[in-house]
């Protein structure tokens, strides 16, 4: 008897260890573990289209010149390069297909193909070789064919995606517009706790929803312009066209870009609306007149620095105050926002500040609105860590201040303190000097 129970429970054992084995082991298809999620996968396998050849932007290039120009100059073209994001790719906590499912998201980037995870476990991806892969097109990022490039279920060809319709351009095309004006919601409209302390906390896209505008992502972050889709030796009419550099926050991605800023549509969300000194106090209205999502808005790093000097006159700096505007996280032990002080669209911040009484000396007061899009201890961080990251990068992440803009200003208005004046520094001035500044 006591035999006989012994063998039972070997076998028990034996058959439950089999289970956990299994189900450690077993393929499960990545739709099952993220149901309903667009980023589980790559965009599937584009053929060369007709008329142009790999679908590549370097290709599209060929002929629209000008949208190539522009595009290449955006966060998009460069959002596999980009030292930030090969810094955070680069932790162990970091599942790397996912990641690259938003910032080389075609399958024809990749070096492999994801059939499953090992037990459902995202750290586990089951990889074979792509035989596609397209090493220039990885390089590419957010290519044109990410928005612009599908397969057709019933030919298997690819086609271009279009919003325009009168045109005729020598590779096929579909016109649907509402497809091209939504695609920005797959990417900036994801909130998800991957883990404990993982998230991707993007809500532009329900910021976007919830404003009272009537524009659309496109018609604030692809401006429209008159003129030829093409390069002039098409011959080919002027039409309502769209500049493709993608510009956000005033926070590019190197100090080069800074120069194509303004051109490229840029232009502060928040506008210092109204002050006023009293005898003790100086109060600031600032509102949110060019956005029609939250300021700041993405990332939830990013924040606003306002900033109140009061010069003497030979331009010392007397008296400093600062406030900010943003959301603060909580990472450890699980990711929780624990403040969320930002403007949304339309929205008014007031910024009540008391003045001590010995400023009799001040003749100016300087406000700056500062967008920091990298905090200095942030970029510390990473360059404590360069070495995680592949070899190429490893030289501009340690010298990150170098290489990368943290924070630009955007406004700055001063104040003549005897003459109530109010003197706004140009825009183009601002940027100038954003190129020659570091850090925070
Ligand atoms: C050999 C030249 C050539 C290449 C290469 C090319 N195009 Fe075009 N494309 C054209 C011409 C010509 C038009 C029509 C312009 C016109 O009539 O104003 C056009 C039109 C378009 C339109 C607008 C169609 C509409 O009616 O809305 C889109 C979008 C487009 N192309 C995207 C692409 C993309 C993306 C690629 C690369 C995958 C690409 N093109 C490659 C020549 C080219
Ligand atoms: C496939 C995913 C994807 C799609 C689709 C997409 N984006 Fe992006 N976008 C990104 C990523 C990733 C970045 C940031 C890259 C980085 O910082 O390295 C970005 C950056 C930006 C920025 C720059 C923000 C800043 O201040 O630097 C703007 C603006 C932007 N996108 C607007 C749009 C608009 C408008 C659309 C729709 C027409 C769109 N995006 C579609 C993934 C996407
Ligand atoms: C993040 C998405 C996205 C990317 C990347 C992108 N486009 Fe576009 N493209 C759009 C949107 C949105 C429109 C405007 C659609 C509309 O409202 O008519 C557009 C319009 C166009 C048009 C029609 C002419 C115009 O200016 O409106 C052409 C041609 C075009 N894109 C080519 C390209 C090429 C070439 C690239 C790469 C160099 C590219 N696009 C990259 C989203 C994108
Ligand atoms: C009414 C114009 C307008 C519309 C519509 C709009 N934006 Fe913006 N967006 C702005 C302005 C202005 C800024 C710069 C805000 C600032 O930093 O002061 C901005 C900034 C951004 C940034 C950079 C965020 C940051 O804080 O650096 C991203 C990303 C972005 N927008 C994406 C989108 C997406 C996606 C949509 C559609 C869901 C959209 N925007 C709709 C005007 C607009
Ligand atoms: C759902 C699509 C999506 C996924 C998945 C995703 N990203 Fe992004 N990522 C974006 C978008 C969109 C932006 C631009 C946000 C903005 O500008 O508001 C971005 C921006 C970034 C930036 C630049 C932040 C800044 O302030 O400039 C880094 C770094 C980054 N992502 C790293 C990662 C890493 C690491 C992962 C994987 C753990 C990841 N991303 C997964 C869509 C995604």
């Amino acid at each position: 008897m006591k035999r006989l129970f012994q063998i039972l429970l070997v076998f028990a054992f034996t058959i439950s260890a089999g289970i956990y084995l299994y189900q450690k082991r077993k393929e499960v298809p990545v739709e099952q573990v993220f149901p309903g999620k667009v980023w589980v996968k790559p965009i599937e396998t584009l053929p060369d289209l007709k008329g142009v050849g790999a679908p590549t932007a370097k290709n599209c290039g060929a002929c629209h010149t000008e949208i190539y120009a522009e595009w290449k100059l955006s966060t998009h073209a460069n959002a596999l390069s980009d030292i930030q994001f090969q810094s955070e790719l680069a932790k162990p906590s970091s599942p790397k297909w996912i990641c690259l499912n938003c910032h080389i998201p075609i399958q024809n980037q990749r070096e492999t193909m994801i059939i499953a995870l090992r037990g459902g476990d995202y750290f586990e991806p089951i990889e074979v070789t792509n035989p596609n892969f397209n090493p220039e097109m990885k390089e590419e990022a957010i290519t044109c064919a990410t928005c612009h490039v599908r397969v057709d279920s019933q030919t298997k060809e690819s086609y271009v995606i279009g919003g325009n319709g009168t045109t005729s351009p020598p590779h096929p095309i579909k016109i649907n517009r509402e497809f091209l004006q939504n695609r920005c919601y797959d990417c900036h409209n994801e909130t998800y706790t991957l883990n404990q302390s993982l998230v991707c906390a993007f809500q532009t896209g329900t910021e976007h929803d919830g404003a009272v505008s009537d524009k659309s992502c496109v018609s604030c972050h692809l401006p429209e312009v008159q003129r030829s889709f093409v390069k002039p030796s098409l011959h080919r009419p002027v039409r309502s066209s769209h500049r493709h550099g993608f510009i956000g926050g005033g926070v590019p991605k190197s100090f080069s870009l800074y120069k194509d800023q303004i051109r490229l549509g840029y232009r502060p969300g928040i506008v210092l609306k109204e002050f006023k000194i009293e005898s003790d106090t100086i109060i600031f209205k600032i509102q949110n007149q060019n956005a029609s999502h939250h300021v700041t808005t993405g990332d939830p790093e990013r924040f606003y620095r306002f900033r109140l000097e009061g010069l003497d006159r030979d331009g010392k700096v007397l008296y400093h105050n600062e406030t900010k505007i943003g959301q603060d996280w909580e990472w450890s032990p699980i990711a929780k926002k624990v403040n969320d002080n930002r403007i949304p669209s339309g929205g008014e911040f007031i910024w009540k500040v008391d003045l001590p009484k010995d400023l009799a000396s001040v003749r100016q007061f300087r406000f700056q609105a500062v967008h920091v899009r990298l905090r200095n201890q942030t970029s510390d961080y990473m360059k404590q860590t360069a070495l995680n990251v592949p070899n190429e990068f490893q030289e501009k992440v340690k010298n990150i201040k170098e290489f990368y803009p943290h924070s630009s200003i955007v406004i700055e208005v001063l104040f003549d303190a005897d003459r109530k004046t109010r003197k706004d520094t140009p825009i183009e001035e601002l940027f100038k000097r954003n190129a020659e500044r570091r850090g925070e």
